[in-house]
């Protein structure tokens, strides 16, 4: 809790970090209207805060994934029982830590190969204890992840004949697709991914062997995802928070997620802001304004940000929301973030996956 609840974001110090509780509400709506019988979980290397967690819970959301082993043990400390790590763990450390989480949740994993395999056989045996695998596909994104079709097959039997290791289904995400702007090209392209993904588990299928789970898409794809049969699960992340970047090919969804800063030096033409890449994301583009589509910024540096912007000009100490330019990147960067609803500090959570990367 903040002591500040009730007050005007507005009147916060700044850089501060906010989330509009109205406009994440409406994303969610918007994604789990449209879920056409799949189900949702979320990505937490989105969110990075507890908080924005038990937020999603008390709202129906149960499962989440996450890309790395610290972000799993957030969502299981405020209490996520179904979490995906969708990522290959590789070191007896890490798949320690990922044996201690099963104390809390039903924690699965991703796998590309048989190292991965006999790793984590070998460590399950020693420590009688057993893991859920899913076998990670690499559905055109030339990441992680086994050639979809036999392949795929050649592990998933491999998985299924290990001592203390339990298949648990297929993973491939469309990374490549997420930002692209041209539609026809995304559609097909997505479509092709996805007929690849299942033509894989109906292969798997058709040697007996059961495929529980199948999840697929970001926020860039999820409306193509849920079209296909075969698929049981999409794992967005950033559609919640959203940023200036995906809102260009994603409109449906609206950044809830701004940086509260502060006007601190002008001339004619130009304003300067207190916040800069050290506190808004800039690795994928420029950030903006909001509601101010007149002003324009042009420059960040570490700790300001220049605006370009015609008359009149703002007046010292006037406060801007600056939409990011890449959501994930900017909770990164934060220690705590303001939820707010009808402009006014509704409570502030911790960000305990920030700054990490373990
Ligand atoms: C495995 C995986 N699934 C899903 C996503 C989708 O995330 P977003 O909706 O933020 O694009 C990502 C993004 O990096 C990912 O790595």
């Amino acid at each position: 809790m903040s002591g500040n609840q009730g007050a005007s974001i507005f009147d916060l110090d700044s850089p501060q970090l906010i989330i509009d509780l109205d406009i994440l509400d409406k994303n969610l709506g918007t994604i789990t209207n449209g879920l056409n019988g799949k189900k949702l979980r979320v990505h937490f290397k989105s969110l990075k805060c507890g908080g924005l967690v038990k937020y999603l819970m008390d709202k129906g959301c149960n499962s989440f994934l996450c890309a790395k082993l610290n972000e799993a043990e957030v969502l299981a400390d405020v209490g996520v029982k179904n979490i995906l790590i969708a990522n290959q763990i590789v070191g007896d450390l890490k798949i320690a830590r990922v044996d201690s989480l099963k104390t809390k949740a039903n924690v699965k994993i991703c796998i590309d190969c048989e190292e991965h395999l006999l790793a984590l056989t070998r460590f399950a045996q020693k420590f009688n204890t057993s893991f859920d695998v899913l076998a990670e596909v690499d559905i055109g994104m030339n990441r992680c992840g086994t050639l979809p079709g036999k392949p795929t097959l050649e592990l998933v039997k491999k998985i299924v004949v290990s001592k203390n290791i339990r298949f648990s289904g297929l993973q491939g995400y469309d990374g490549h697709l997420q930002l692209m702007l041209d539609r026809t090209e995304k559609t097909k392209k997505a479509f092709e991914g996805l007929a690849s993904l299942v033509d894989t588990r109906r292969m798997i299928e058709k040697e007996g062997i059961a495929v529980p789970l199948v999840t697929t898409a970001g926020t860039g794809t999820w409306e193509f995802a849920v079209q296909a049969e075969g698929i049981d699960e999409i794992q967005p992340g950033s559609f919640l928070l959203m940023d200036c970047i995906y809102n260009e090919v994603r409109p449906e969804f609206h950044p809830s997620l701004t940086v509260l800063s502060t006007v601190i030096s002008r001339r004619p033409g130009l304003y300067v802001l207190d916040a800069g890449s050290k506190a808004i994301s800039k690795d994928f583009g420029m950030p903006m304004v909001k509601g101010k589509p007149q002003e324009k910024i042009f420059k960040l540096a570490e700790e300001h940000t220049r605006v370009e912007c015609g008359n009149p000009l703002p007046e010292i100490g006037d406060k801007r929301e600056v939409v990011t330019a890449h959501c994930c990147a900017t909770m990164n960067l934060h220690r705590n973030v303001v939820a707010a609803r009808n402009g006014k500090v509704v409570d502030i959570w911790p960000i305990e996956a920030s700054g990490r990367y373990d």
